[in-house]
């Protein structure tokens, strides 16, 4: 329908009209760009009904349990694609063809190899240091080192400075893990896919080859795949509001893997983790939930901002989730079974049911990781390595759209009104 408007009425009987925009799918929003000439601002904390930017990389609709990347259900990346072919997809806005597809490849699992000097660079931070506040850090300080791809305007540099983040962000985070634990750097290799090379670096040492489990391989791959990108979250939208005032690419990631820090957002996992461990066994489980209703804690890995409906990557985990546990033989273990345990009695409970609470994609992730073996201070950082494509992808949009302005939020001010400054000796 064309020119559609919506009208702000005035008590005074004065109006005006805003132009309604329509998205190819999803609600329509209004345009309010005009509004701050009423001399008044919008108020809308935590952007509950504000588009931030309008973007063509990914779709979700919450009620319906729908993700598409680039219009393609998750569901059918999750079972064709592997993580490099939806990292292409996600940057070029279309699947590649054979030989776009082996030149991606090669291209970044070429460039996994970080600059020698910032093995130093690890060098400087506590051995107990959360391996997130090593990646915050050496990723930011990328840019000090790839000084020749920096220029945000020249898409040749804003390619180049993609793939180096792509290639070399897992090679950070395996890093960050066998630093904290004393273990020898661990080159990438050649000859393995992403996943695969992420598990080498991770677990290999020199006197005992890591042998990939291909089931674990693809498990670690979906995962990628899963997290790849999820529209404006807070992080992402980090990334955007950072990158809104030109600064590098490198500095804009780290900020994003600062906000993806929190346990609200990229930490759920790694929360769910600490939770299974303090409910300890399922004989607890009643006191836990007592507690949840009350509101002492939360079910960490439940709910979701955006899903009002199952999301649809957790159910895809879910799979992945019974796949690795019978490949391990973990299905008796007393986590697991604890895990699923509060799974199932959450989906049956009206306090989750009411609330729309459905187990969020971290929930299994989480316990996939886990069998797989890899340390719960890690999975943030695989949340991350795996959302710098997304990140990217954004941030490049943004910069090439021609209209980019520099995000700066408006505010409700409820503090002091105008007052004079009192010398301390006269103040009571
Ligand atoms: N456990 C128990 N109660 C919950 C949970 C939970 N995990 N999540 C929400 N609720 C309750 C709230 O207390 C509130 O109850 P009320 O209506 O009685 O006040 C109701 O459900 C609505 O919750 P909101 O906080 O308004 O939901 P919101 O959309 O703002 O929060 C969030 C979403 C932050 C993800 C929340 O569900 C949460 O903290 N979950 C646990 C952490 C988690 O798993 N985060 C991962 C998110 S996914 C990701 O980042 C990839």
């Amino acid at each position: 329908m064309e020119n559609r408007k919506v009208t702000l009425s005035y008590e005074d009987g004065k109006s005006i009209d805003f132009p309604v925009l329509p998205g190819t799918l999803g609600p329509d929003v209004v345009d309010i760009r005009t509004f701050s000439k009423t001399g008044m601002f919008t108020f809308d904390p935590g952007f509950l009904a504000t588009s931030a930017c309008e973007s063509k990389i990914t779709f979700i609709d919450g009620d319906l349990g729908q993700l598409y990347y680039r219009g393609y259900p998750i569901e059918q990346l999750a079972e064709h694609s592997d993580f490099l072919e939806s990292c292409y997809l996600l940057l070029n806005g279309e699947l590649p063809n054979a030989e776009e597809k082996k030149n991606f490849d090669y291209t970044v699992l070429r460039h996994n190899m970080l600059h020698d000097q910032i093995l130093s660079f690890f060098k400087g931070f506590r051995r107990d240091a959360h391996p997130m506040a090593v990646m915050v850090g050496v990723v930011g300080a990328l840019s000090a080192f790839y000084h020749d791809s920096l220029d945000i305007n020249d898409p040749h540099h804003r390619e180049v400075s993609a793939f180096r983040l792509i290639a070399k962000v897992p090679t950070i985070a395996a890093q960050a893990y066998r630093y904290n634990k004393g273990l020898p750097f661990s080159y990438p290799k050649a000859g393995l896919t992403y996943a695969e090379n992420f598990l080498h670096m991770m677990f290999s040492t020199p006197v005992s080859e890591y042998k990939v489990n291909p089931v674990l391989a693809r498990a670690l791959d979906r995962i990628f795949i899963l997290h790849a990108d999820h529209e404006q979250n807070a992080s992402t939208s980090t990334v955007r509001l950072a990158g809104s005032s030109g600064a590098n690419p490198f500095a804009c990631i780290a900020a994003g893997i600062a906000c993806l820090w929190g346990p609200s957002h990229g930490g759920a996992n790694e929360a769910v983790l600490k939770m299974l461990d303090e409910i300890g066994s399922v004989d607890n489980v009643p006191a836990f939930m007592e507690g949840v209703k009350n509101k002492t804690h939360k079910l960490m890995g439940f709910g979701h901002r955006v899903y009002k409906n199952m999301d649809p990557r957790a159910k895809i985990m879910k799979q992945t989730c019974d796949e690795v546990l019978n490949e391990l033989g973990l299905h008796n273990d007393p986590k697991f079974k604890l895990a699923m345990a509060l799974e199932k009695i959450a989906l049956e409970d009206p306090y989750f049911i009411e609330r729309k609470l459905y187990p969020n994609v971290d929930f299994y992730s989480g316990i996939v990781l886990s069998a797989i073996g890899i340390p719960v201070s890690m999975f943030t950082p695989i949340f991350a390595l795996a959302r710098t494509v997304g990140w990217i992808a954004h941030w490049t949009e943004m910069i090439a759209d021609p209209g980019m302005k520099i995000g700066r939020p408006r505010q409700l001010y409820t503090g002091a009104v105008r007052r004079d400054y009192v010398p301390v000796a006269e103040r009571k």
